[in-house]
């Protein structure tokens, strides 16, 4: 598949990470086209002819060459702002195959979305849909629109990414749903088409989906009584992928078991994670070892600024050698990054043999990588590149020092 080692080189597709950092240098984000493509078809395929639209979570890796990608082999797109939005419209993508989710949409951003034709809202809160009708009445439009609930099942995940339990601050009750449709149905500027539900992400079991899923199909039925008629069920993203080597989803028996239970309904799944997150790494340099009676330290030349997954939660990520066979220092490492900060590091205790200037991989870094970077420290962001086959693609140039303060202004006195 897209990252494997070929003469004991690491290669993304048939590119050796080495000429990449001749070319590119480091750090850098590398994609495997290959991955990404087969990755959503995997998904897409396995509805067979069932009514479905794969919708890419954008907040996963929103370069727009991903989008493109995507946009090409027939992918929909979940978007959470305007941003996003205007990124996968630029991409080349119809809105119509477009959902727009998110805790707080504003006036703009809703306005926005109905003048280019969104496919539906994913509608979180009673005051958010109050917005949604007052922006659509003034606009004289009506606005598609699904209610998220919040079906209160445990995704059995890292508690920042698990958003389907009472406690969270996503959608709406189960039992509050049933009132805030007869509104949206009773409204003439709201068109009550879905019914939308997230719980988590990174989940690598089945059951937390389908529990959820009983739910609100037991809502749907509620709906169906009262006339109201829901036309697509949109079970939001949250498969997980194998960072390490913990079990993960089968993606046609889970599919297969939802399709067991929809009947005819169109489904919409939101897929970040597992349509990117194995499809990129992050490659790093080593500047300096430094050891001290206790520990190793690797002091590499990428930050949790590039990566913030493994500082903010705790999160493992595979690291390679480029080269398989570069003999140094063997140690359990610590890689850390050049950041003023204890919490700066990308991955702690790996056995590894390691010189000044090696190159490292961090695996499984396409999702929620470079999306997730900043300038912390003022440090511009990394570069990132596509390959597909033998050919390599610059998709974002490396941040500049003049990029750095561009947009900011000295006071004059
Ligand atoms: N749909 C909604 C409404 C979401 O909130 C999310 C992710 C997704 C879809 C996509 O979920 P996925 O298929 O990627 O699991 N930064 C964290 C993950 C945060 C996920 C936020 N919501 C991480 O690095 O693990």
């Amino acid at each position: 598949m897209g990252f494997s080692y070929q003469n004991h080189i690491l290669h993304a597709e048939s590119v050796p990470i080495t000429d990449l950092m001749d070319a590119y240098e480091s750090p850098l984000y590398v994609y495997s086209r290959t991955d990404i493509e087969h990755n959503w078809r995997e998904l897409d395929q396995a509805f067979g002819t069932h009514s479905h639209l794969v919708c890419y979570a954008v907040k996963a890796n929103s370069n727009l060459a991903v989008l493109n990608v995507l946009s090409k082999i027939g992918s929909g797109f979940d978007v959470v702002s305007i941003g996003e939005l205007e990124r996968v419209l630029f991409a080349g993508v119809d809105a119509s195959r477009c959902v727009f989710s998110g805790v707080a949409k504003t006036n703009t951003e809703i306005k926005r979305a109905l003048e280019v034709g969104i496919f539906c809202f994913n509608v979180e809160s009673m005051a958010e849909m109050n917005r949604i009708e007052q922006v659509a009445k003034d606009m004289n439009a009506q606005a598609p629109i699904s209610l998220r609930v919040n079906p209160n099942v445990d995704a059995k995940t890292h508690p920042y990414i698990s958003t389907g339990l009472k406690e969270n601050k996503f959608g709406v009750d189960m039992d509050e749903a049933v009132t805030i449709y007869k509104m949206a149905h009773d409204s003439p500027y709201l068109i009550v088409k879905g019914l939308d539900c997230h719980i988590g992400s990174q989940l690598i079991e089945v059951s937390p989906f389908l529990d959820a899923l009983d739910k609100i199909l037991k809502l749907v039925d509620k709906l169906d009584k009262i006339n109201i008629h829901i036309t697509h069920l949109d079970l939001g993203g949250g498969v997980g992928i194998k960072y390490d080597n913990e079990q993960t989803i089968d993606i046609n028996a889970y599919i297969d078991s939802i399709l067991d239970k929809v009947g005819d309904l169109k489904i919409i799944l939101e897929p970040g994670r597992a349509v990117v997150g194995n499809a990129g790494v992050f490659i790093t340099k080593v500047e300096f070892l430094k050891q001290n009676s206790d520990k190793s330290f690797a002091i590499i030349d990428g930050a949790m600024n590039d990566l913030l997954r493994p500082a903010f939660y705790q999160a493992y990520h595979q690291v390679l050698p480029v080269n398989e066979n570069s003999k140094g220092i063997d140690a359990h490492w610590d890689l850390v990054g050049p950041i003023c900060e204890a919490g700066d590091f990308l991955a702690k205790n790996r056995k590894l043999s390691l010189s000044e200037g090696d190159y490292l991989a961090l695996m499984s870094a396409g999702a929620y990588g470079f999306t997730m970077s900043s300038n912390y420290n003022s440090r511009p962001r990394v570069a990132e590149v596509m390959v597909s086959g033998n050919q390599h693609t610059l998709v974002r140039e490396r941040e500049t020092i003049q990029d750095l303060f561009n947009k900011e202004h000295m006071i004059n006195d």
